[in-house]
């Protein structure tokens, strides 16, 4: 063989060599494939690297290093896959919010040796989901054993609860195709640590029902807080599923508590002059005492001065879209503009009473739980009779300060908006609340 035989051999190996290469599979996987329940069904590399299945054996693993978050301070996070037979290796990780796995968290810096790509489009994603993979500089080819890959990641700007990496690894065996290689997958469950740096003595000024507004509340009643300095301004956070403790609502929610009667009420929402919360499972009625406090648990703690709240019995009250329009559904479930006599509705509130069977609040409620008391419904002056009321107690599904009544409305009712009141305890909701009613 002539030096230019050779070389034109050379050349033709490295051309095939190179041409799965240049289609890019061993320099960086496509998006969607590491493992993420909601991303094409927690595909990952298998798909096409199919010799075995997912996670093949316990010699191999991939695993992920990363600390709980400080919202927007970059940390390193390390990916390492490891098989005693691989000999070339390669990753996808993603992060996501613990409440909804589509909703991307922070995101990776490229370098030399991690590739970043979108689920739509080229980088920068600008807060849409993104992977952060090898490349093919480290891919690391004739590597045994294993390898490590560090990347930068950028957490939220804004404490978003706990964050979940997944990754999918491949210990392949340098074959230069998708054939004899072993993918493993895993992930990681990180807590917003260290988030708590809230600077701000915060102001107490009222609590409310946080349907009607009114100052008097009653046990496992949905409340606001209104005051200063609660949250960083401009910065909200709603609870979600990713927050849950134990499967119920937090007792803390970015950074902020609230204390009722010496208990920390669940809390469902934060920003700098609100916050959302239910109040304690509690018999105590008169005045309570009530206490924000920020940082919680931590060396940086702040508490607000001590205010007090009127607890009572019953604090019932409607949910209302404009402060006089019912929050109501229809029988199946969906918003409506007018009913008509006859029709069977919902109507949602809070602060009826303690339910049997009892739940805790900030549990969900799972079951049917009717009113415990006593109370009458009263619909355009004319009250129901039993029958009228197919149903009366917590709204199954929710937070169990929400009260569900499903009614029948009266034939003889007119058209226009027509009053709403329900009476438990001597107590009625606001006189305002109606419900538009045309033939
Ligand atoms: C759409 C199909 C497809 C998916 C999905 C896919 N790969 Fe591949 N991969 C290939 C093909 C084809 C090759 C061989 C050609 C090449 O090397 O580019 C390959 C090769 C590789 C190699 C080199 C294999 C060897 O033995 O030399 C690595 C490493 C690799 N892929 C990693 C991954 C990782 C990690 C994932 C999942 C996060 C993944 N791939 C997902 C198609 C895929």
């Amino acid at each position: 063989m002539t030096p230019k035989t050779l070389t034109r051999s050379l050349l033709t190996l490295w051309a095939f060599a190179a041409l799965p290469s240049a289609f890019g599979f061993s320099s960086g996987p496509p998006a969607f494939r590491a493992g993420v329940p909601g991303d094409q069904a927690g595909a990952t590399c298998t798909a096409c690297h199919r010799t075995f299945a997912l996670n093949p054996d316990t010699l191999g693993k991939v695993t992920v290093t990363a600390v709980g978050y400080t919202p927007g301070v970059k940390q390193i996070v390390k990916v390492k896959v490891e098989h005693p037979q691989g000999l070339r290796w390669g990753f996808e990780l993603t992060a996501r919010s613990a409440t909804n796995d589509q909703v991307m968290a922070g995101s990776f810096t490229a370098s030399d040796s991690i590739r970043v790509v979108c689920g739509t489009g080229t980088p920068p994603c600008n807060g849409g989901l993104e992977f952060a993979t090898h490349n093919a500089a480290s891919n690391r080819a004739g590597t045994p054993n294993g390898v490590e890959w560090e990347m930068e990641w950028t957490p939220p700007a804004n404490e978003i609860g706990d964050v979940i990496f997944y990754v999918a690894g491949n210990a392949a065996d340098n074959s230069s195709t998708n054939a004899g290689d072993r993918i493993y997958n895993t992930q990681l469950r990180v807590k917003a640590g260290g988030a708590c740096t809230l600077t701000k003595k915060p102001t107490l000024r009222s609590l409310t029902n946080a349907a009607s507004f009114a100052s008097v509340l009653s046990a496992n009643t949905i409340g606001s807080v209104f005051g200063l300095d609660f949250e960083v301004a401009g910065r909200s956070r709603v609870a979600g599923s990713g927050d849950f403790v134990n499967g119920s609502f937090p007792k803390q929610l970015s950074c902020v508590a609230v204390e009722i009667g010496g208990q920390r009420a669940p809390v469902t929402y934060v920003q700098t002059d609100q916050i959302n919360f239910q109040t304690p499972t509690i018999s105590q009625t008169g005045p309570v005492p009530v206490t924000i406090i920020l940082n919680p648990g931590s060396p940086n703690e702040l508490k607000s001065d001590l205010g007090t709240v009127m607890m009572a019995s019953y604090s019932p009250a409607f949910f209302t879209f404009n402060g006089t329009s019912i929050a109501a559904l229809t029988a199946d479930g969906k918003l409506f503009t007018s009913a008509k006599p006859g029709d069977v509705i919902s109507l949602f509130g809070t602060g009826f009473g303690f339910s049997n069977p009892v739940y805790q609040s900030g549990e969900i409620v799972d079951g049917l739980a009717k009113l415990r008391d006593p109370f009458t419904v009263t619909i355009g002056g004319t009250m129901l009779v039993a029958a009228d009321i197919l149903y009366a107690g917590l709204a199954p599904s929710a937070i169990s300060g929400l009260y569900q009544f499903n009614v029948k409305l009266p034939a003889t009712l007119a058209d226009g908006n027509v009053p709403v009141v329900i009476t438990i305890g001597g107590v009625s909701t606001q006189a305002t609340a109606t419900v538009p009613v045309k033939r």
